[in-house]
């Protein structure tokens, strides 16, 4: 299965895809967790993103093409793989058919504006392994704690509200047009996203067509 994630910031891509990964046992690409990683590591793709990501700005095609193309010829993405928050412009879907990448389904997760400030004003994430919270809908066991390791949880940077706001019009503007993008290819799949966790993962589980 090699399937795409399409969803404004805070839809839930990050969420589904950990259910997905556990339900096909092919690998999450989340481009946003490969940049933490290089940026919490000083590296120079790290060191270049990290202002873009701060603002809520979309980092350079160039830069995100180059660490997909490296990262799928990892031997783990042989059977298939899940993409998180990638592609998120139409030249980087084209760089994708360039490739010779071929999806099965770009899966849209559609959730409202308003909802966003909820999810993302609420999450608090480990900045050791990466577990997502909400101190809502799905808070730590202790407050401020990782069930996973123990680290302490923090609020990402660009969960600020006036960032928030830019992602969301860099959404609006540059990945929405994708949908119509998939939907000419015959590959666009809706879901709801507003629903519970659980909800979203049973729909989504359904339009894909795994029992
Ligand atoms: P990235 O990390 O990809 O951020 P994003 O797309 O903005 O997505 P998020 O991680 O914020 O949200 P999500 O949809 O995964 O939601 P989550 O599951 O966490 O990118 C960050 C930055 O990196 C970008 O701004 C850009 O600068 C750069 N970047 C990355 N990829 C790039 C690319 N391809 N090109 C250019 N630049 C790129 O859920 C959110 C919260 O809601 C959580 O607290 C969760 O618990 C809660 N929640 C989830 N589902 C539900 C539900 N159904 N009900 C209630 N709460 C829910």
């Amino acid at each position: 299965m090699r399937l795409i994630l399409l969803g404004p910031p805070g839809a839930g891509k990050g969420t589904q895809a950990e259910e997905l990964v556990k339900r096909l046992g092919v690998p999450q690409i989340s481009t946003g967790d490969i940049l933490r990683g290089a940026v919490k590591q000083g590296t120079p793709v790290g060191l270049k993103a990290k202002l873009y990501m701060d603002a809520g700005d979309l980092v350079p095609d160039d830069v995100i093409i180059g660490v997909v193309k490296e990262r799928l010829m990892s031997p783990d993405c042989g059977n298939g793989y899940i993409f998180d928050g990638m592609p998120r412009t139409i030249n980087q879907a084209e760089a994708l058919d360039e490739q010779g990448v071929v999806i099965d389904a770009a899966l849209s997760i559609e959730v409202p504006d308003e909802e966003i400030l909820r999810r993302l004003g609420g999450r608090r994430t480990c900045p050791e392994c990466g577990a997502v919270y909400h101190v809502v809908t799905k808070p730590p066991l202790a407050p401020g704690i990782c069930d996973a390791c123990g680290a302490a949880l923090i609020t990402r940077k660009d969960d600020d509200p006036d960032t928030i706001s830019n992602r969301l019009m860099t959404y609006h503007k540059e990945t929405e047009p994708l949908k119509a993008y998939y939907k000419s290819q015959g590959k666009l799949i809706t879901v709801n996203g507003v629903g519970s966790v659980g909800e979203t993962v049973a729909a989504t589980l359904d339009a894909l067509g795994i029992a």
